[in-house]
């Protein structure tokens, strides 16, 4: 069984893959596309890294892939629907990157409320001259706040649960409402698309991007939010307009923001670096080292289930 890897990362968490398969891992760097679409003829397994073009392209190249295990739990880099109509299966990792991700998005709306890390830049700066102002860096309370997520999956529902730990409302808004007891399990209430925008006084985005999804939250859906409402990220960039991001945080139709994802390769767009009133994070939301080496295992995982049938696979059945 030959198995591609398109990156190196927590070695530690394939020992088990590394001594059943033929392994062929790059030395301390990625693959390029080009590469991956050069060698992956011959082999039966791909291990993907969630920002790896899987496309029409690279599996047309591949007639003897079986499985596209993605080292994520977003998998809007893979042709989902092209591989299934090709018969190759696709897994990904949702369990490892639950709670480290609903931690950083808490991190980022108190970041933002209180503007930790605002204030961080202002007293390095200063030093000596900062004056200690009893006003000058007001800002604001999530106890007692209202937390609208969008996207009551699996991380949205560890958010909610931190977010109630901490004295907030939650209302959410999903593709599909939640059962009346899961929603009474967590106190939350299902709204509409426009009331979450209307009602929140932070929203956090934690659905999967899609082209259902794409620039959902547009210059639209801010002039529909509260001017003292903040915007958290942690899911994928392109769900929101990050152009139009930048107009309403400049002209205070929204009041903040914290990002850990963006719209353009997974990097902000220079405005953003001249905005105060956004916390920016690069894309770090599964790294811990204990999420890594536990997705590197979950991947490890879905591939030798895959093939031994010994254990449970998490398969990606759709878009
Ligand atoms: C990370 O972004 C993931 O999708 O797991």
């Amino acid at each position: 069984m030959k198995v591609l890897m398109t990156y190196d990362m927590y070695r530690e968490g394939f020992t088990e893959l590394f001594e059943r398969y033929d392994v062929t891992v790059p030395n301390k760097r990625d693959f390029t596309y080009e590469e991956v679409c050069g060698m992956i003829s011959s082999y039966d397994v791909l291990c993907s890294m969630f920002n790896f073009p899987v496309d029409k392209k690279l599996i047309d190249n591949a007639p003897k892939l079986r499985l596209i295990a993605n080292y994520a739990v977003g998998y809007n880099n893979i042709d989902v629907a092209y591989a299934l109509e090709k018969g190759v299966a696709v897994a990904n990792t949702p369990d490892p990157v639950i709670a480290p991700t609903a931690n950083l998005a808490l991190g980022l709306m108190i970041d933002a409320a209180r503007r930790i890390t605002e204030c961080d830049r202002k007293i390095r700066h200063l030093r000596k001259n900062m004056k200690i102002s009893v006003l000058g860096n007001m800002g604001s309370q999530i106890t007692g706040k209202t937390l609208g997520i969008f996207g009551m999956g699996r991380i949205g529902k560890a958010l909610c649960k931190r977010a109630k730990a901490c004295g907030m409302d939650v209302i959410y808004h999903n593709r599909r409402q939640l059962t009346l007891e899961e929603e009474t399990k967590l106190n939350v209430t299902y709204v509409s698309f426009d009331d979450l925008l209307a009602q929140s006084d932070f929203i956090s985005v934690n659905a999967p991007y899609s082209s259902q999804t794409h620039h959902i939250f547009d210059e639209k859906a801010f002039k529909a939010m509260k001017s003292s409402a903040i915007l958290i990220n942690t899911a994928r960039g392109p769900l929101i307009d990050e152009y139009a991001l930048v107009n309403s945080l400049k002209n205070n139709v929204i009041r903040a923001a914290g990002l850990d994802v963006f719209e353009f390769n997974d990097f902000p767009v220079d405005e953003l670096f001249e905005l105060e009133n956004v916390v920016l994070t690069p894309h770090i939301g599964t790294q811990t080292k204990e999420s890594r080496y536990e997705m590197a295992k979950a991947v490890s995982d879905n591939v030798i289930g895959f093939i031994e049938g010994d254990r449970k696979v998490s398969f990606v059945t759709g878009i």
